[in-house]
């Protein structure tokens, strides 16, 4: 781990940073659960275990007063109706903020919090989202061709919790309709909850 001050590079044209510690491969099969339609998933999975997303991490130590860094990759494609999108997480430490900053691509980020907000937000080149503490977050990539690329920063001790969206999914989905993205509720959430 560095001691003194330290760069790395985003470059065009695919902004992977010219350094990191950690490349994370996220594939279908690591989304189980997630997708709401659970037919198409299975019949997808069944041909091909895709590549979703792709994280590369530039690790410090898990501490308030440093900072997490990288950049996150999510890849075109649908399931069923449902664009391609991460696990998305709260922080454990929920009081933790974070910053993303949109390289490429077009998308949404779907967030909420445990006291029962919620918000979207669009993500397209040049556009910085300010994600405040307590807020749940998930990326989603809603253009057919491109990746969906963007610079994160967090809190050192953040930490992830991945358990709580697991069981419960987010309230809402994005999914495409007459060819364009919708956000809809998301049916499973109401059951988990109803
Ligand atoms: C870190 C953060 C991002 C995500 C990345 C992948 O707090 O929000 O670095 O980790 O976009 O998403 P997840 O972690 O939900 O698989
Ligand atoms: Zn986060």
């Amino acid at each position: 781990m560095q001691t003194t001050p330290f760069c790395y590079q985003l470059d065009k044209p695919d902004y992977r940073p010219s350094s990191y510690d950690n490349h994370i491969q996220r594939t279908l099969s690591s989304m189980k659960g997630q997708y709401v339609d659970q037919e198409a998933y299975g019949q997808m999975l069944a041909e091909d275990d895709v590549l979703l997303y792709e994280v590369y991490e530039i690790l410090r130590p898990e501490i308030s007063g440093e900072l997490m860094s990288g950049v996150s990759i999510v890849h075109p494609g649908k399931v069923g109706t449902e664009y391609f999108m991460t696990k998305g997480h709260y922080h454990s430490v929920l009081d933790t903020a974070e910053i993303y900053y949109t390289h490429q691509g077009f998308g949404y980020m779907v967030m909420e919090t445990p006291e029962g907000d919620w918000a979207v937000e669009e993500l397209y080149p040049g556009r910085v989202l300010y994600i405040l503490p307590r807020w749940g977050h998930r990326s989603v990539n809603a253009s057919p061709t491109e990746d969906l690329v963007m610079y994160f920063i967090y809190p050192g001790h953040a930490g992830h919790d991945y358990g709580t969206i697991e069981e419960k999914g987010f309230r809402k989905l994005v999914v495409e309709r007459n060819g364009r993205p919708e956000i809809i509720d998301n049916p499973r959430w109401s059951h988990a909850n109803g």
